[in-house]
């Protein structure tokens, strides 16, 4: 039992230091050092959706706290949104604000599972999920995934049928997905929902790269299937679409039962996320179409760079590229000294073992947090040291 000075076991192993433990030597390096380990963007958002741009004189009470469920004029945005995304008029009390996908998913999984309980984790995965799911004392259950859903001995159903045990109480599915840029086909996205089914699990879609595909047109969301409905709860932000991760606006949505329960947590969790950048996001979702496609196009742009030029499969759409490494390892070298490598190069990754267990020898590059001419310097730094001879 924790008592002063033990802190509580549900923290035990949460580390701000998940991205890399290197971030803090970077300082001390000479010279310039290439952040492709934290997903972010380089891009300034639109002008409307900014901090500086939501005015106590255009919104009297600016300040003060937003109703629970959300300020009126993003969830009507978020209404209009998920009608064209999933093709269907979604009802706006199916609908929760919250601060940012991180806190949503965070309050989503409180109300649906107890301490205790399993999540299904295809793996690699985002690497905070894992730490969501054991700070809530539920179990994270690891099924390695993404990288072997080309293989044809690959058996989606049987993998997660593998894992599943009585104490199993929902799945995560992230598409497109950090880290390795895919988005899942419908054969396995239905192979899912089986497993689901058959299990009676919850279903919990993590929608942030939604936006960002690059292969022309935009792929069915899951939560919109009839063999998701039911059961999946969606959690969306405007993080990565709009450029706007430090507005911590994003939004959950799906059956009344949940979203009540949903709604619950998240009064005594942060009550409302941050009313201005609300008002700030509802801009980006109703006016922000042009600067989505700009964005899109050059993050398209950035992935196809870093494809050629490490000789990677190029992504399906997000913000990343994932890989082996294991054949670049220097004789008794490991993935932190490759690591360090690059750092001494110039240029920040993350460790594999972050998104999983099995993916120690991996690393994950952001393609998106730094402009192309800078990327470019970043990729001819690394490929010498990563790059593969395709
Ligand atoms: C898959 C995934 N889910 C959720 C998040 C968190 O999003 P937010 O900034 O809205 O908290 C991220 C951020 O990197 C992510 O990659």
């Amino acid at each position: 039992m924790p008592r002063f000075p033990v802190t509580a076991t549900s923290a035990t192993g949460l580390s701000d230091r998940v991205f890399s433990r290197l971030a803090a030597r970077a300082k001390d390096h000479p010279g310039p050092v290439h952040p492709l380990h934290v997903g972010d963007t380089y891009l300034e958002p639109l002008e409307a959706a900014r901090a500086e741009a939501q005015r106590t004189a255009d919104h009297p009470r600016l300040h003060n706290y937003a109703p629970v469920q959300g300020q009126p004029e993003l969830l009507d945005a978020i209404a209009a949104h998920l009608g064209r995304r999933g093709d269907q008029l979604v009802d706006r009390e199916t609908i929760q604000v919250t601060s940012g996908a991180t806190a949503g998913l965070s309050v989503v999984i409180e109300a649906l599972l107890d301490p205790g309980d399993e999540v299904l984790l295809p793996a690699p995965f985002w690497p905070l999920i894992r730490g969501i799911i054991n700070k809530r004392g539920a179990r994270a259950v690891e099924v390695p995934f993404f990288d072997r859903i080309d293989d044809d001995d690959f058996d989606v159903e049987a993998a997660l049928e593998a894992a599943v045990t009585e104490k199993t109480a929902a799945i995560y599915v992230n598409t497109p997905h950090n880290p390795t840029g895919r988005i899942l086909p419908d054969t396995v996205v239905a192979a899912i929902a089986a497993v689901a089914e058959r299990h009676d699990l919850w279903i919990l879609s993590d929608e942030v790269y939604e936006e960002l595909y690059f292969g022309g047109l935009p792929p069915t969301p899951v939560w919109a299937r009839a063999d998701y409905q039911d059961r999946c709860v969606a959690v969306h932000s405007v993080s990565k679409a709009y450029g706007l991760a430090g507005a911590r606006v994003g939004w959950a949505h799906g059956p009344h039962a949940a979203m009540e329960a949903i709604r619950g947590v998240q009064t005594f969790s942060t009550y409302c996320a941050p009313k201005p950048m609300q008002l700030g996001a509802a801009r980006a979702l109703t006016d922000g179409a042009a600067w989505l496609a700009e964005a899109r196009a050059a993050y398209d742009r950035a992935a196809s760079t870093t494809a050629a030029k490490l000789g990677l499969r190029k992504p399906d759409g997000g913000t990343f590229v994932f890989f082996d490494v294991s054949a670049r390892l220097r004789e008794g070298e490991d993935t932190v000294g490759l690591l360090e490598r690059c750092l001494e190069a110039g240029v920040l990754l993350t460790p594999g073992a972050a998104s999983g267990k099995d993916y120690g020898s991996w690393v994950r590059l952001c393609f998106t947090s730094v402009p192309l001419d800078q990327l470019e310097d970043a990729l001819d730094r690394l490929a010498p040291i990563v790059g593969r001879r395709l």
